[in-house]
């Protein structure tokens, strides 16, 4: 049986000369990619092309000191267990600040305005740093008037290596978002009010790593990681392959304890999908990643076969290795309700980080009042070590992908679905549904959660957990 070891790689791809140490596209991602830290992280304004005609003026991303001239923020590579070191600095014309989503890290990093963090003003610094205790795809943005800095384009991805992660012939990291464009390809108001107050006010052009319909090229039959990340601040993609088959190696940057077939997959923004991809055997044969929800099949991004076929066998696929995990105690596990519903009370205050103006949205029927210095108090105070369960309720006729700062849970039971027993930091709670989240609170600090459609964290969908 294959083993996708390095050295197998090397061996395979010796007979080729084609693809080096077994990475063929991957290098193109892998160039802009961060080995080494500390780094120097800056956001800043720039234009960009991003519907493919026009250059978009008024964008807004990340950048680090590299020469590199890609305006879509960097991948930045992290290592499961080392120190990543980042100094920040603001170079936009207003406040900021970086959150790490699904890092399990120190809470004063965790880049939340007020609850944990000051802003950083323009021309301020700050360091960020930290140890990722998991490996996996994860991603970095703001928390400071989010619609609009991640609508022109702050959200970047994180891979977080494991040095025991298998190797594979290739692997292609795709950012998915929508912008929201005039014709004249210049940005238009980010959101509706009537679109806020349903699913969300939906992007006019779809794109992929920056691009309309990216297209890249792999080994042909070899075996292709693809990490795709939806930081888009609205669109719920449904996802789907042509021309190839694929397993599900890792959610939400956990490894699945067993690879399984791919069909489809929902993922909403904040979540993550990792696939293990053979390419067909054929020279110039073509995969294409499609959106098939709601409107008609979309391409996403597409995959060309290149060179004679490296004949790998996607059965021989083994899991990746799992993350660090305490398992909850159901038997001694505190119950806490967690109730999304609409509601119009209590317009957002005025807030440096921005706020919408309107209140659609509540947890426990508490509209969050925006990033102020006095914020609500906490919506639970957990005791360090100790297991709970959120009973997560949905009140709403829409989707809403609920996200934990700073701690990770297990889908415990669901009324909808039968709940395979997934860890994550976001959960998608469909219409109607009521799931339970277990958790064992083991990061101590104040964390946020909310819903990942911006426009539903900014208009009222969002509370914090006090652990001690
Ligand atoms: Cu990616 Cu508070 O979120
Ligand atoms: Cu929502």
């Amino acid at each position: 049986m294959l083993r996708l070891s390095r050295r197998t790689l090397l061996k395979a791809s010796a007979g080729l000369g084609l693809y080096g140490a077994g990475l063929g596209a991957a290098s193109l991602l892998d160039a802009r990619a961060q080995a080494a830290t500390p780094i120097r992280l800056q956001a800043r304004q720039t234009d960009a092309l991003l519907n493919g005609q026009q250059l978009t003026r008024g964008v807004m991303t990340y950048a680090v000191d590299d020469g590199a001239s890609d305006p879509m923020p960097p991948t930045l590579r992290m290592k499961r267990g080392e120190a990543f070191d980042a100094t920040f600095t603001n170079h936009l014309d207003e406040p900021t600040t970086v959150h790490w989503h699904g890092l399990r890290i120190d809470n004063r990093m965790d880049g939340v305005p007020f609850l944990t963090q000051p802003y950083i003003y323009t021309g301020d610094s700050f360091d960020y740093r930290f140890t990722p205790p998991d490996a996996g795809t994860y991603w970095y943005h703001p928390h400071c008037n989010t619609l609009t800095q991640m609508g022109r384009g702050m959200t970047g991805l994180i891979i977080v290596e494991n040095p025991d992660d298998p190797v594979f012939d290739a692997e292609i990291a795709l950012n998915l978002r929508d912008w929201r464009l005039g014709g004249d390809g210049q940005f238009i108001e980010q959101f509706k009010p009537r679109d806020a107050a349903r699913t969300g006010t939906f992007g006019t052009v779809r794109g992929a790593n920056w691009q309309v319909e990216p297209r890249y090229t792999a080994p042909a039959g070899g075996l292709v990681r693809l990490r795709i990340v939806a930081t888009d601040v609205t669109r719920i993609y449904t996802l789907k392959l042509q021309g190839a088959l694929a397993m599900i190696i890792a959610l939400d940057g956990q490894p699945l304890p067993t690879p399984t077939p791919f069909d489809t997959a929902m993922i909403a923004p904040g979540q993550r999908l990792d696939l293990l991809l053979r390419m067909p055997d054929e020279d110039g044969a073509t995969v294409s990643l499609l959106d098939i929800r709601p409107s008609a099949p979309k391409t996403v991004a597409s995959f060309a076969a290149l060179g004679s076929t490296l004949k790998r066998d996607l059965q021989d696929v083994k899991a990746l290795p799992q993350n660090p995990w305490t398992a909850p105690d159901l038997s001694s596990a505190e119950e806490i309700p967690l109730v999304l519903s609409a509601t119009a009370e209590n317009a957002a205050r005025d807030s440096i980080c921005g706020t919408l103006g309107y209140s659609f949205w509540a947890i426990n029927k508490v509209p969050w009042p925006g990033d102020t210095s006095d914020p609500s108090a906490p919506l639970a105070e957990l005791k360090l070590g100790k297991t709970y369960i959120f009973n997560l309720t949905n009140n709403t006729p829409h989707a809403h992908p609920i996200h934990l700062h700073g701690m990770n849970f297990q889908v415990i039971a669901s009324n909808l679905r039968s709940a395979p027993p997934l860890i994550s930091d976001t959960y998608l709670v469909l219409p109607d549904e009521k799931v339970q989240l277990a958790l064992v609170a083991d990061n101590i600090g104040d964390w946020v959660l909310h819903c990942h459609v911006i426009e539903h964290q900014k208009t009222g969908m969002t509370a914090y957990i006090r652990v001690t």
